[in-house]
Order: structure tokens, then C-alpha cells, then sequence
């Protein structure tokens, strides 16, 4: 069985304590800092650049998950890897040369990993599990571009084709996940799971990350 992991988005901490919001994360027993980084171009809203990541690798140990919502991620690719970013996600809708995208990720000594938008077919990426040119999917369960939004149930259909095809793949589910979503996302056959809003909403994030990881265990491929 895959790791099953949480991954705290801290686009759902206060910008003004960023350093505080990570380490909260994994002092809560985090597995990994999930980093959602927005160009305004690819995404109808603008986050953080490659300095936010140095500050979170910086401020804790667990590694850092780079979500890359950006046109062209091949321009940026050394500067996030420079930043202390563990695993770069690009895009299958941006504009790049996807396997060229990915390898110089790889090049760079990084997990690579590749994103699919809810309204985006799951066989635009096969050629990326096919070829292994990937350690990590990460199908979108909202719209990207902010937190909070409500959980789409259409993408498990996706997730578990992709968890028939690619037993060996970490798959990682980003949007409107909480204790209760979290359900058949895990039963699709996720094993990694952003969750932001729900987690720094919590008065205990220790318990609710310990909940999450929970419930997917019991849960993990019962629908595949
Ligand atoms: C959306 C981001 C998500 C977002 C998740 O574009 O990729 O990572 O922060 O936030 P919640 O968990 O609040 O839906
Ligand atoms: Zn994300």
C-alpha cells in the first residue's frame, strides 16, 4: 500500500505569519508543506514565488510539495528546485514541453509531478505514467486558483483509472478535501491529500490531521 499522506496547503494559513502557518503544519504531524504557487496568468489569482518556499524549507524539516499553477513552470523550474522544493507539479494544460518540463525536473534531483484540472481528460497524462515520467498526479478536485472551494466528485472516476493503470504512482487529490470528502477520494484510490481551509480552521490541527490520515487508511482503493 502506498504512504498515505497529509499535505497542509498553507495558502489557507495568514500571510502575515507564513513561517508560523508551516511550522503549525508540522508540528501538527504534517507529512509534507503543500505550495500553491499562482501566476495570475494560468489562474485567475497570484500567490507566492520561489523566496516563500525558501522561507518554509527554511522554517521546517517535512518536505516541500510545489504546486506550480503557472503558464510557462519550465522558466521556473531551477529557481523552485534552488528554493529547497522537493517535488515541482506542473500542469498538463500549461504551456511547455511536458516531458522535457518533467525531466529537468528529475535533472535537478526533484520528485516530478504532473496536474490535471477537474474539466481536463485523464488520458491527456497517460503518456506520463506510461513512459514514468512522473513520481506524482495530482488530480484537481476544484478549479485552481483558491482555497475554499467545494469539493468536485466527478474527478474520482479519474483517480481510479489512473490507480488501475499505475499502482507504483503517488496520486494526490487538492481541493475542498475535509473528514468527509476525504472518504471516496481514499476509496478512488488517493494516497496523498492537500487539504487547506479545513485544516487551519481547526482549533486542533494535530487531531485533524491524524483524523484525515485515518479515514483514508480505512478507506484506501475500496473503490478501485
Ligand atoms: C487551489 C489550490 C489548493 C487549495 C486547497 O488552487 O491548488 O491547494 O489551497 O484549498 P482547500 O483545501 O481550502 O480547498
Ligand atoms: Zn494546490
Amino acid at each position: 500500500m502506498p504512504d498515505i499522506q497529509i499535505m497542509p496547503s498553507i495558502l489557507a494559513t495568514d500571510f502575515g505569519r507564513l513561517a508560523e502557518g508551516c511550522q503549525r503544519a508540522e508540528a501538527a504531524g504534517a507529512d509534507q508543506i503543500h505550495v500553491d504557487v499562482m501566476d495570475g496568468v494560468f489562474v485567475p489569482n497570484i500567490s507566492f514565488g520561489p523566496d516563500v518556499v525558501k522561507m518554509s524549507s527554511a522554517v521546517v524539516k517535512i518536505p516541500q510539495n510545489v504546486h506550480l499553477m503557472v503558464i510557462e513552470p519550465q522558466n521556473y523550474i531551477k529557481a523552485f528546485a534552488d528554493a529547497g522544493s522537493d517535488t515541482i507539479l506542473i500542469h498538463i494544460e500549461a504551456k511547455c514541453d511536458v516531458e522535457e518540463t518533467l525531466a529537468a525536473i528529475r535533472a535537478l534531483g526533484k520528485r516530478a509531478g504532473i496536474t490535471v484540472n477537474p474539466e481536463t481528460p485523464v488520458e491527456s497524462i497517460f503518456k506520463c505514467l506510461e513512459n514514468r515520467w512522473v513520481d506524482e498526479v495530482l488530480v484537481m478536485s476544484v478549479h485552481p486558483g483558491f482555497g475554499g472551494q467545494k469539493y468536485i466528485s466527478a474527478v474520482e472516476g479519474k483517480i481510479s483509472t489512473i490507480r488501475r493503470m499505475a499502482d507504483w504512482v503517488d496520486i494526490s487529490i487538492d481541493g475542498g478535501i475535509d473528514n468527509e470528502t476525504v472518504v471516496s477520494a481514499a476509496a478512488a484510490g488517493a494516497n496523498l491529500f492537500v487539504a487547506g481551509s479545513y485544516l487551519f480552521k481547526q482549533d486542533n490541527m494535530a487531531a485533524a490531521v491524524s483524523g484525515l490520515r485515518e479515514i483514508a487508511q480505512d478507506n484506501f482503493c475500496k473503490a478501485v
